[in-house]
């Protein structure tokens, strides 16, 4: 069984910021309404926040536009942008602990897992893109004639921002770092479950010297605050990481305008372990693959490939290690899952291990819930599961593997890429070629020989098919932020 660590007093971060932050001004929503933000261990609410909507939206792309059209950020030289970031970076470093306790309180995460992944990779996010603040170059490009031919890269203006709740200082970082090196200007919405490090963090990059109305951050609800981003004529690219069906709604909203867009969506990601590989990195891969996060990963290592030969042996290692993963308290330090972030995604996880045994799938480890209170759910392995099977096709986004068994290369690499899904692939082998063979034909944006979940600033990530389109992290992480200008001067 998943044990059930004793909860734990641990120190409650303070909660300082939860109005909207529009042109470097803390705001009550012009309605007036607030929201509750919920701690996913206790049910408990933490902060009562106010709920942008179109009203709210309308004056922060106004302050968006004004530090866009007229301010300094685009207009000061690259390098002291640069320089400005790397503040803030440090000033996230010098209250991480506080921004660890504040993210595992809003999301549920270990605080372990916010001090020591999240909020590190944030930091080197921020870092790698200031470095790029002042390397954003064009070309010179020999055109026929006696001209003199150049290209710029120019910010692409004001940037709608719309992340989600699974890594929330994280996706700030990914979206915020790209966008403020070209030397755009931001609207934020944070998602409705996880506001309060968002907030946080505007706070601390006014500190770090960035310009009053260059990030504005909307806390609010997709359908009224996200829609009136996507749809405002001042917003010039917005850039989204959630659902496919959330995604479709934005495109054909955005359509009107032409709007540039960016999507990172969700996966269905094989980890596909041979009969050569190293067992005991395989199996710390597959968990790690699964369960980092609660499972609410996009690129999460959901279907596991098992060749038949050591099929039986490598099932029953990832079994029990299912079994004696701790869930619990987030605020302890031996946490290693805590609950999932709100009743709508326990719902959804619980609706489909419901639908994997009916499917009939065997159901090898976990399938309940942990405790009374909070949305904790034990770490649950499916076996025998069949293509087919909808915890085999769709996205679950909780601590659910479905196994499924291979016996040759060409069968598995058609079976790997028969999902909509693109985002990432895991292979575990000895073998280079067949490691290599595999990269080449799995049809993902990513994968990952040997090692799950390894992401680094100066990598990019994104998906094929239905992940999404663009990618975030890198240089190419930058294009989506920059527009081309090519210039043509006569020389006669
Ligand atoms: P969602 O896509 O609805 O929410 C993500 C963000 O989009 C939030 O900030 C939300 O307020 C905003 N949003 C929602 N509707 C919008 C609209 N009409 N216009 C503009 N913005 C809008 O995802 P949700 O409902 O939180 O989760 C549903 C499922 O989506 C999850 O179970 C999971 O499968 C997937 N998901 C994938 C993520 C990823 O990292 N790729 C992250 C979160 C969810
Ligand atoms: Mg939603």
């Amino acid at each position: 069984m998943a044990t059930v660590t004793a909860p734990r007093k641990a120190a409650t971060p303070q909660i300082r910021q939860s109005q909207l932050f529009i042109g470097g001004q803390w705001t009550p929503a012009r309605s007036g309404n607030t929201f509750d933000t919920i701690n996913p261990a206790t049910e408990e609410v933490i902060a009562a926040v106010a709920e942008a909507d179109a009203a709210d939206v309308e004056l922060a792309v106004l302050a968006a536009r004004k530090a866009f059209d007229e301010g300094p950020w685009p207009r000061m030289n690259a390098r002291e942008r640069g320089r400005i970031m790397m503040r803030l970076a440090d000033l996230i470093e010098a209250e991480i602990d506080e921004l660890a306790a504040l993210e595992s309180l809003d999301n549920g995460k270990p605080v372990s897992d916010a001090r020591l992944g999240d909020i590190p990779l944030a930091i080197e996010v921020i870092r790698y893109y200031a470095g790029w603040a002042d390397k954003i170059q064009g070309a010179t490009i020999p055109i026929n004639g006696n001209y003199f031919c150049y290209t710029r890269k120019e910010p692409v203006g004001v940037a709608g921002q719309i992340i989600p709740w699974n890594f929330p200082i994280l996706m700030v970082a990914w979206k915020w770092g790209p966008a403020l090196a070209a030397g755009c200007t931001i609207v934020m919405k944070p998602a409705e479950q996880t506001p309060l490090t968002a907030l946080r963090l505007a706070r601390l990059a006014q500190e770090a010297g960035v310009p009053d109305g260059v990030i504005n951050v909307v806390p609010g609800f997709g359908p009224t605050a996200g829609a009136a981003i996507v749809k405002h004529p001042g917003i010039d690219k917005v850039a989204f990481t959630g659902s496919g069906e959330t995604a479709q709604v934005i495109m054909r909203q955005a359509a009107d305008q032409l709007k540039r867009l960016t999507f990172e969506l969700g996966g269905k990601s094989p980890n596909i372990v041979f009969a050569d590989a190293d067992m005991d990195a395989a199996a710390a891969g597959a968990h790690v693959g699964i369960y980092l996060n609660q499972g609410q990963c996009c690129c999460a290592g959901s279907r596991l490939f098992v060749e038949d030969a050591i099929h039986g042996e490598f099932v029953e290692r990832v079994v029990a290690e299912s079994k004696s993963r701790r869930v619990g308290d987030p605020f302890d330090p031996a946490t290693q899952q805590g609950p999932q972030v709100d009743k709508a995604q326990f719902d959804k996880i619980m609706g489909y291990i419901a639908v994997g045994q009916k499917e009939g799938a065997t159901l090898a480890a976990g399938g309940g819930r942990v405790g009374d209170k909070g949305f904790f759910i034990e770490p649950t392995v499916f076996t025998n599961v069949k293509d087919e099977m909808a915890i085999a096709r769709e996205e679950i986004f909780g601590p659910v593997l479905s196994v499924l068994k291979f016996s040759d290369m060409d069968e598995l690499i058609r079976r790997a890429n028969a999902t909509n899904f693109g985002l990432a692939a895991a292979v575990w082998t000895r073998d280079i070629s067949r490691a290599h063979e595999a990269a080449k034909r799995l049809r993902a944006g990513t994968v990952w020989v040997n090692c799950y979940d390894v992401f680094d600033a100066a990598a990019p990530f994104g998906g094929f098919k239905q992940s999404g389109f663009g990618r975030e992290l890198g240089e190419k992480g930058l294009e989506p932020y920059l527009e081309h200008k090519t210039v043509t001067v006569s020389l006669s």
